[in-house]
């Protein structure tokens, strides 16, 4: 098994179950153009956020890392009728870029970039009471992955799903001589998850065209006190 069979599988699956889709073309080759690095979800994850954005009738979405937006197209087209996504990117050109592929996606009005440190605009969103949100997906610098989510957590109802992208990275997280940042916070996911009794976690390991990676689903089987449910 090696990585370009991966890749090969999973054109093999978006050939078939994910038709040619010309904005989300667009949107990453302008991505591409505009020289933001390829790390967006794959097609088929994209497809599995949309997916389960839908399967719970999400109306309101937090994204904790844009890039260009590839992702929030997804997840955007899945709301509901008169639904919000708000995402959060650190980089003001990247939010540029997303914002105007959000636009040529016909997606500008159900969607609220917000440029700055996504550690400073969580508070606001609580202050703001523009959650509880019915689907959080956690995406940005992975150093802060477990403080996300515990932001995630403050801002879930009972019933709310978090989605973690990158949650095994080549497997790096078991190999003790990692000791970076990236890879530490991960494993504080991992360690938060264990012994938070408000979401029941699970986490799935991938191949494909982004190489050997994995993502987590939380379910928020118990609401933050205080939150409105
Ligand atoms: N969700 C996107 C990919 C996001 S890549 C998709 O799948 O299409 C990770 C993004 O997180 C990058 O754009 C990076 O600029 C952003 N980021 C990094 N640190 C951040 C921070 N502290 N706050 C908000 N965004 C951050
Ligand atoms: C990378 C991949 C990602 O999905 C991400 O969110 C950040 C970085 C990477 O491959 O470097
Ligand atoms: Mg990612």
């Amino acid at each position: 098994m090696d990585e370009e069979r991966w890749a090969e599988v999973d054109r093999y699956i978006t050939q078939r179950v994910l038709p040619a889709d010309p904005a989300l073309e667009a949107a990453l080759a302008a991505s591409d153009a505009a020289g933001l690095p390829a790390i967006q979800v794959s097609p088929n994850m994209g497809k599995l956020l949309q997916l389960l954005a839908q399967s719970i009738g999400a109306r309101t979405i937090l994204e904790i890392g844009t890039l260009g937006g590839y992702s929030t197209i997804w997840l955007a087209r899945a709301l509901a009728p008169g639904g919000r996504v708000f995402t959060l990117e650190l980089n003001a050109a990247f939010a540029a870029v997303a914002r105007s592929n959000l636009a040529r996606a016909g997606l500008a009005e159900r969607v609220e970039v917000r440029i700055g440190p996504a550690l400073k605009a969580l508070p606001l969103l609580v202050v703001g009471a523009s959650g509880p949100f019915d689907l959080i997906f956690i995406d940005a610098d992975k150093e802060n992955t477990a403080e996300y989510f515990r932001w995630a957590l403050k801002l879930s109802r009972h019933g709310s799903l978090i989605v973690v992208d990158n949650v095994v990275r080549d497997g790096a997280l078991i190999d003790e001589d990692r000791r970076d940042a990236h890879i530490q916070g991960i494993r504080d996911l991992y360690a938060l998850a264990a012994v938070e009794p408000r979401v029941s976690m699970t986490a799935i390991q991938t191949v494909g065209i982004k190489g050997y990676d994995g993502f987590a689903v939380a379910l928020v089987v118990e609401a933050d006190v205080g939150n409105n449910t």
